[in-house]
């Protein structure tokens, strides 16, 4: 046959394969998200999710330090707070001597050179398991915002690099930035999540930190999964709020909003690959169903291929493993 064109020269050898490649991951992509729960000496394994660990600080610092080997430079801390720490205005969550900054001040003395993004939200604690203040069954709007703005300058005053506003409420990045330049905290930069969808593969997550909504769902105010105009509007404001980067999440079931914002905004795009898309990679690998090693690696590639430069996810070790031995 005389084809004209035979796509299939461009694959015939490892080296051409390699010289077309249109996307690579690198260990500089990745965001590790870290539990760290209070006591000393204490790690204990997110049941749905494998390999995954809440660390008391000390370990933490361990942890940290043998990802910083690998590469991974980059860290987003969550707490495990007890019940007995929550509260309806999540209080603990601008303690200065709370379990997070305090978190923020050692990893931060150990290691001036690492990035520590924050979790801005209230759920972690809040006894309602809500992200913002509960009243009659409704999730108040501004006085949330207030709540934020505490949470933030304490995490920014701890040292934290990168405020990651997690929670969907209205005019946030906005008013957070403020809270912020008002502090002197200039440097300090935000990562909106800002198109976060009310999404079932966040369940493992709220098992690790026992976070889960005490009552109802997310639903007024994060996102509709069949939209995706929305997340443009989304987008717009948290751009013209001050981001600088917008966050889609999830990730995978989301990649087509990855596209939509990397075509649409000229900042740096990341994607949340959340809790249960790493719980069922690794539920299918550990039953034999598929090679949990190419599917996280082809997982990664797909959310990068499809616009975003960086990614936080699970497999963050894992992958900085594997291209440390592939590279
Ligand atoms: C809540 C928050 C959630 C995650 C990060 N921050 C869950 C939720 O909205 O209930 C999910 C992360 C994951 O699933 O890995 N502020």
């Amino acid at each position: 046959m005389n084809l004209i064109r035979r796509p299939r020269r461009n694959r015939q050898s490892a080296v051409i394969r390699d010289m077309v490649q249109e996307t690579r991951l690198s260990v500089t992509d990745f965001i590790l998200p870290v539990f760290i729960m209070e006591g000393q000496n204490l790690r204990s394994e997110v049941s749905s999710m494998p390999g995954i660990y809440r660390y008391s600080l000390d370990l933490l610092l361990n942890e940290i330090q043998e990802c910083v080997d690998l590469g991974v430079k980059t860290f987003d801390l969550f707490p495990n707070l007890p019940e007995s720490r929550k509260d309806k205005y999540a209080t603990e969550s601008y303690n200065p001597d709370g379990l997070y900054p305090t978190a923020i001040r050692a990893i931060k003395e150990r290691f001036p050179e690492v990035v520590i993004m924050t979790d801005v939200a209230m759920d972690p604690y809040s006894s309602d398991g809500h992200d913002g203040i509960v009243e009659n069954g409704k999730i108040l709007n501004d006085p949330t915002l207030e709540v934020l703005g505490k949470m933030a300058l304490a995490q920014a005053q701890a040292g934290a690099n990168i405020i990651g506003p997690s929670d969907m409420m209205d005019g946030r990045v906005g008013y957070l930035r403020q809270v912020l330049d008002e502090g002197s905290f200039h440097d300090v930069a935000i990562m909106s999540y800002a198109a976060k969808y009310a999404s079932a593969f966040y369940g493992p997550f709220r098992d690790a930190l026992d976070s889960a909504p005490k009552f109802g769902d997310k639903k007024t105010y994060q996102m509709n999964p069949a939209n995706s105009r929305e997340a443009l509007i989304e987008a717009q404001l948290d751009f013209e709020e001050g981001a600088d980067f917008l966050m889609v999440k999830p990730a995978l079931a989301y990649l087509d909003i990855i596209k939509l914002l990397n075509d649409n905004f000229h900042l740096p795009i990341a994607a949340y690959n959340v809790s249960g898309e790493y719980a069922m990679i690794k539920a299918a690998a550990q039953n034999g169903w598929l090679d949990g090693e190419r599917a996280m690696m082809e997982s990664l590639m797909s959310i990068k291929r499809a616009g975003a430069n960086v990614i936080l996810t699970y497999f963050a070790k894992e992958a900085a493993r594997y291209l440390s031995k592939n590279n």
